[in-house]
């Protein structure tokens, strides 16, 4: 079982659970909602401006995922992950969403699932669909309230991006998976709202942010082609913009269905072994 450590800060301790409550030793308390999850998002850790994703987002990707347009997307995210879940283990998402991916992936692997967003939303959806695994509110970009190597694996799908975070959370052996947008993810709609089609291709970037601590292993494409009817397209769009000016409304409002590619690179890395934390801020 994965243990949480107490987010107050510079406290760090292990987390008990004794019924609702979660305890560390000096007698920080945290409560567990009634829907079975936690909230250990501390003052210094809130982004005023962003709380993560609102409901209507983390709705309309919920639909776009129960619709089968993350198929390919969480085969290969199974498939990089299955050697390292011979025997159990535990799986972290940070940026979990609405816990679609993650709930897919635990079954399939066997491993324990826990699931990590700034959004109470997202996290309040998650734990309703999928009581059997772990959800907490925390800041994906500042300390993650869990013991050092708690991880055999962790993924971000288009989430926050802390290397050295995630190599204080991981099994020394263990993988990470960092899965962007791919180049041509939703070019079509992007071409019809925004009017420009691809973007630039962002696994590069990932290298960078992620050499210092990682190894970097391989980078797999997941992509499928779907026609998609008006309800589905809104819901990309909800899923993924934060609203379309007037123009591109019209032009959007003049479609009926359209083909749509959805694609991620999937970059995977291994731990590097390191002698010293990379960045002792975050790795006590
Ligand atoms: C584009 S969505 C992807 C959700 C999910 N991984 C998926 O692919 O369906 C990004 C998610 O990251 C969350 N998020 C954004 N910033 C975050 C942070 N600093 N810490 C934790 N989660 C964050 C958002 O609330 C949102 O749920
Ligand atoms: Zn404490």
């Amino acid at each position: 079982m994965v243990t949480l450590s107490c987010p107050v800060r510079g406290c760090t301790r292990a987390l008990e659970r004794l019924e609702r409550t979660l305890r560390c030793e000096v007698g920080h308390s945290h409560d567990l909602t009634r829907r079975g999850y936690v909230n250990l998002l501390q003052p210094q850790d809130k982004k005023s401006l962003d709380p993560g994703d609102r409901r209507e987002a983390v709705e309309a990707r919920r639909r776009t995922a129960e619709a089968g347009r993350t198929r390919e997307l969480i085969t290969a995210l199974g498939d990089v992950l299955a050697p390292w879940f011979s025997s159990g283990g535990a799986l972290l998402d940070v940026g979990a969403g609405d816990g679609f991916i993650l709930d897919a992936l635990a079954s399939r692997l066997g491993a324990e699932g826990i699931g990590v967003d700034l959004s109470r939303e997202a996290i309040d959806l998650a734990a309703r669909s999928y009581p059997k695994l772990g959800w907490v509110i925390a800041n994906g970009d500042r300390r993650l309230p869990f013991m050092d190597g708690s991880f055999r694996a962790l993924v971000t799908v288009t989430g926050p991006k802390n290397a050295a975070e995630y190599w204080r959370l991981l099994e020394p052996n263990g993988v990470l998976i960092v899965a962007v947008s791919g180049p041509d993810d939703q070019a079509e709609l992007r071409e019809l709202v925004l009017g420009a089609a691809h973007v630039a291709d962002r696994s590069g970037r990932m290298l960078e942010l992620f050499g210092e601590q990682f190894d970097w292993v391989e980078t797999r494409e997941a992509r499928q082609v779907e026609v998609l009817d008006k309800a589905a397209l809104r819901d990309l769009l909800d899923g993924a913009y934060r609203g379309v000016r007037h123009g591109a409304r019209q032009r959007f409002d003049a479609v009926d269905t359209m083909p749509v590619t959805l694609s991620h690179s999937l970059v995977v890395f291994k731990p590097r072994k390191l002698t010293a934390p990379a960045t002792p801020k975050l790795s006590r």
